[in-house]
């Protein structure tokens, strides 16, 4: 790509960046102090007052925003604006209760086009091209985001949407899109369909997926790639915060996503202390919204892990490839696990599919942690023993817990069509 079709922002000095950014998070406060009576009350309560900001890091005096603010002020309390001006609401699941209610105002919905197309062009996607999306449309953010994002690049649209897995193959072999934004695992999905229909994926059209909504690793990222035979990037996003295209890979570096700071200020914090640290420390990712109108965020605990690194492609620094959330993270006996570090392990095994389940249960006092893992087509039920026992002791010997490993034929780990359910948690049940 050249430097002439980006946007002046994307190559502007770091200089030019961090004045763009305290001019828009003043107003950013502001509005929100003014327009949204719960962040007047916090703010007031913590004596930290948006007039007194005169440099980035005073942001730190301000309180945090969390998850559960979402539900206390369920459904419209933390909007800055009528909700006659909102155009859209959308939803993100929680697990339990009620949804995270989000809303868009107009230009909302234009700043998120904008960004959503900056981060397909950034992923390599270019006006003309056919982009098959297979993220959920509704009320969640991953297929009206990448819709009105490639709508505004000038891509021509498949709103395909999650699920008819048979249909998703028909249309991406008859219609020929050189884009696919799926969820990984969904991918593996589509894939597998595509070898059950004896076509062979690798000769498919797709030259790029743009992958996320869920952890994936780098090891997955080799297997997609090599499955499918295109490139795969990575892209993240959140409800609470816009949507997808928050931060994205760029596809002549790979090397992490990096985050439209123009639009979103990132903090990381210990998720014990809630103290900002050191630039490069590896801690919880915080997001303030800089330029919505409808929702605006101001220090949002994301509960995603990573660390904040230099920019590459762009000026703009990075995410590291975010591994996990604090509240996914496993504590076996002790130890911090979580899924992406078992699947890393489970992909460096040529015998296993990358379809896997992470079991709780809890026997008496203990509890029990069961992985169940598929192998892949052609590896015969006496080497089942002999698969689980060396992933045991890899699990062991890389993550440093011991897990009860059962190996299973293939198909038998149900497949996600949209974010994989990785742990499935009956101590709940008992
Ligand atoms: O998942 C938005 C999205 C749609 C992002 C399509 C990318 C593609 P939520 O449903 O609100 O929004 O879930 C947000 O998903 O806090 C992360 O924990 C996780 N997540 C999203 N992208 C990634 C990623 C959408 N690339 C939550 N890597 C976030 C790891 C991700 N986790």
């Amino acid at each position: 790509m050249t430097a002439a079709s980006l946007e002046p922002i994307e190559t502007a000095s770091r200089d030019e960046l961090a004045a763009l950014q305290l001019e828009r998070l003043c107003s950013a406060l502001t509005r929100a102090y003014e327009r949204v009576p719960f962040y007047r009350e916090a703010f007031d309560r913590a004596g930290a007052h948006p007039r007194d900001v005169r440099e980035l890091g005073d942001l730190a005096r301000f309180p945090f925003l969390e998850k559960r603010h979402f539900r206390e002020q369920y459904p419209f309390g933390l909007f800055a604006v009528p909700r006659e001006q909102t155009v859209r609401l959308h939803a993100s699941s929680g697990t339990t209760g009620k949804p995270t209610i989000v809303g868009y105002t107009q230009g909302d919905i234009d700043t998120w086009s904008n960004l959503m197309a900056r981060s397909i062009r950034a992923a390599g996607g270019a006006p003309g091209d056919i982009v098959h999306v297979s993220y959920g449309y509704g009320l969640f953010t991953g297929g009206l985001g990448a819709h009105y994002g490639a709508e505004r690049l000038g891509c021509t649209v498949i709103p395909m949407s999650g699920g008819q897995t048979e249909k998703q193959v028909q249309l991406i072999t008859d219609l020929r899109p050189r884009i696919i934004m799926v969820t990984p695992s969904y991918m593996l999905a589509i894939a597998e369909e595509m070898a059950r229909q004896g076509l062979d994926p690798r000769s498919c059209s797709l030259e790029i997926g743009i992958f996320g909504a869920e952890p994936w690793s780098d090891q997955m990222r080799a297997q997609i790639e090599s499955m499918l035979d295109i490139d795969a990037v990575d892209i993240y996003g959140l409800s609470e915060i816009m949507g997808p295209g928050v931060a994205v890979e760029c596809l002549e570096t790979k090397d992490g996503l990096t985050l439209w700071e123009d639009h979103f200020y990132p903090e990381i914090i210990d998720p014990e202390t809630g103290a900002v640290l050191p630039e490069g420390s590896f801690g919880e990712l915080v997001l303030t919204t800089l330029t919505k109108e409808a929702l605006p965020a101001i220090r949002y605990r994301t509960r995603d892990l990573t660390r904040l690194l230099p920019g590459t492609a762009r000026t703009m620094r990075r995410l590291q490839r975010i591994t996990g959330r604090s509240d996914d993270m496993l504590i076996v006996r002790g130890v911090n696990v979580f899924p992406s570090q078992i699947e890393e392990l489970i992909v460096r095994d040529a015998r296993l599919a990358p379809h896997y389940q992470i079991h709780l249960t809890r026997s008496g006092a203990l509890d029990e942690v069961a992985l169940h893992v598929e192998t892949r087509a052609g590896v015969g039920e006496s080497d089942y023993a002999d698969c689980a026992r060396s992933l045991a002791a890899a699990i062991k010997s890389y993550a440093g817990v011991t897990m009860q490993v059962e190996v299973v034929g293939p198909g038998l780990i149900p497949r996600s069509q949209g974010k994989a359910v990785r742990v499935v948690d009956q101590r709940k049940r008992a």
